[in-house]
C-alpha cells in the first residue's frame, strides 16, 4: 500500500489512527519518550525523518508568520536562487515543485500533452518495484504502463529498459530512481552514463534523486550533470523532505535544460509553494550543521540496524538511503502485522519481490527500540 492508499484506508481513518498517531509521535520525541506504545508508535514506513527539521528551519517559519499573509513570491524567488545557486546554474534549470511529487506530476502531463499534440504513443517504462508515483501519475492520462522487473540481484534490468523503450513506437517516459526505492540501492553513473547522456526526441528520463543528499558511496554521480552538459530530454527531481526532514511542508524541485523546466512549469499549480515552506528550505540549505547531523544520525541508524539484521541473519541489500530493504523470515505481511502488534509500524513488501520488506531508518534510539522488537520476534520464529 502506497502513502495515498494507505491514507484512503477507511478503517484507519475511522480509527482516527492516521493523524492523531502522527501528532502524538511529534509530541512524544519532544518529551524524548519513544518507548514504541499505541498511543506513541515507531512510525518506521514512510521514509520520513524522524529527526525533525533544523531548529533554523523552525526559527525561519516563525520569523515569516507575521507576512505569512501575502503570496509567497519573495520566498519562493529566493529559494529558486539558492537552489540555482547550489549546482552553479542559473534559476531558469529550477522547477520548485509542491514536494517533488508534483514535479513528477507535472513532468508526465508535461510529456502526455506533448505526445498526444504530436499525434503519438507514449509509455511510461519503470523497474518494478520502484516508487509508483510516475505510475499513479501516468494511469489516468492514459499513458501505457511497462513495468521491467529487477534482476535477481535487485538493480535496475537497464539493458530491457533501453530495449523497451527503443522497440515502442512513440514517446518514451523513462523514471530512474537513485538510490531506487525500496531497495535503497544505487545504480553507478557508469551504467546510466551511456543511456542516460543520449538526446533523443523519443525518450525522456525521470530521474527522481530524492534520496541522494544521504549517498556516500562514490559511484553514485547525479543526473544534474547531464542538464550542466546541456541535455534537454531530462529532468532530476529532489525534495526537501528527506535529509531536511520537511515533509510536510511540501518542497521539492526539478532541475533540467531552461525550455524544459519551461515545459514544466506550465502544469504546475501557480503560487504552489507555501511561504513557511520556502523560508524553511532556504534556511535548512545554509544549515549545513544540521545537514551533516542528519547525515550521521542516518549512518548511526544504518549501522545498529545492519547489525542485527547480520546478528539473526537477515540478509538486506546494500542501503544508501534512510530506509533499508531486508529479507524476513517467512511471511512479510504477517511480519508487518505482529510489528503494528507491537507498535512498530514497518514499511511492506513491493512485489514482485517477495520475503522483503521496506524499514525506514528513524533515529537512532529508535532503530535501538525497533532492534529490541526485532531481536523478540526473531526468538519467537517470527523475523
Ligand atoms: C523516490 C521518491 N521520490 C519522491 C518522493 C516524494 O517526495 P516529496 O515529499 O518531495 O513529494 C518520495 C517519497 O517518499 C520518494 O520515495
Amino acid at each position: 500500500m502506497d502513502r495515498r492508499s494507505f491514507l484512503k484506508s477507511s478503517s484507519l481513518v475511522a480509527s482516527g489512527f492516521a493523524l492523531n498517531s502522527l501528532f502524538n509521535q511529534s509530541v512524544a520525541q519532544t518529551n524524548n519518550a519513544i518507548l514504541p506504545s499505541k498511543k506513541h508508535p515507531l512510525l518506521l514506513n514512510f521514509n520520513e525523518n524522524s529527526l525533525g527539521m533544523s531548529p533554523k528551519a523552525k526559527d525561519a517559519i516563525i520569523q515569516a508568520l507575521p507576512t505569512a499573509f501575502r503570496y509567497p513570491d519573495d520566498a519562493r524567488a529566493e529559494l529558486l536562487n539558492n537552489i540555482a545557486e547550489l549546482y552553479n546554474l542559473s534559476d531558469k534549470h529550477i522547477s520548485i515543485g509542491n514536494g517533488s511529487s508534483e514535479t513528477i506530476q507535472a513532468t508526465v502531463a508535461m510529456l502526455a500533452n506533448k505526445a498526444k499534440q504530436r499525434g503519438i504513443n507514449i509509455q511510461l517504462v519503470t523497474p518494478d518495484p520502484t516508487f509508483n508515483y510516475a505510475e499513479l501519475y501516468s494511469l489516468p492520462l492514459g499513458v501505457k504502463i511497462t513495468k521491467i522487473p529487477l534482476k535477481a540481484d535487485l538493480s535496475f534490468d537497464l539493458e530491457k529498459m533501453e530495449q523497451a523503450a527503443s522497440n515502442f513506437d512513440g514517446l518514451s517516459v523513462v523514471y530512474i530512481c537513485n538510490p531506487n526505492n525500496p531497495t535503497a540501492m544505487v545504480t553507478p553513473y557508469s551504467q546510466l552514463e551511456k543511456w542516460l547522456g543520449t538526446q533523443s526526441d523519443n525518450v525522456f528520463f525521470i530521474v527522481d534523486e530524492a534520496y541522494a543528499e544521504f549517498v556516500e558511496d562514490p559511484s553514485f554521480i547525479s543526473a544534474i550533470e547531464f542538464v550542466k552538459k546541456g541535455q534537454e530530454n531530462l529532468v532530476v527531481t529532489r525534495t526537501f523532505s528527506k535529509i531536511f526532514a520537511l515533509a510536510g511542508l511540501r518542497v521539492g524541485y526539478g532541475v533540467a535544460a531552461p525550455n524544459t523546466i519551461s515545459a514544466i512549469d506550465e502544469f504546475l499549480s501557480i503560487d504552489n509553494t507555501n511561504t513557511a515552506g520556502a523560508v524553511a528550505a532556504i534556511a535548512s540549505l545554509k544549515d549545513k550543521t544540521f545537514i551533516a547531523h542528519s547525515l550521521k544520525s542516518n549512518n548511526i541508524s544504518r549501522k545498529i540496524v545492519e547489525k542485527a539484521l547480520t546478528e539473526i541473519g537477515l540478509e538486506y541489500a546494500p542501503s544508501q538511503a534512510n530506509f533499508i530493504f531486508h529479507k524476513v523470515n517467512g511471511d512479510v505481511k504477517t511480519y508487518k502485522q505482529r510489528m503494528a502488534d507491537a507498535n512498530v509500524m514497518v514499511g511492506r513488501e513491493f512485489p514482485p519481490v517477495v520475503g522483503w520488506n521496506r524499514l525506514t531508518l528513524g533515529t537512532p534510539e529508535e532503530m535501538e527500540q525497533f532492534v529490541i522488537v526485532l531481536k523478540q520476534f526473531h526468538e519467537k520464529g517470527w523475523a
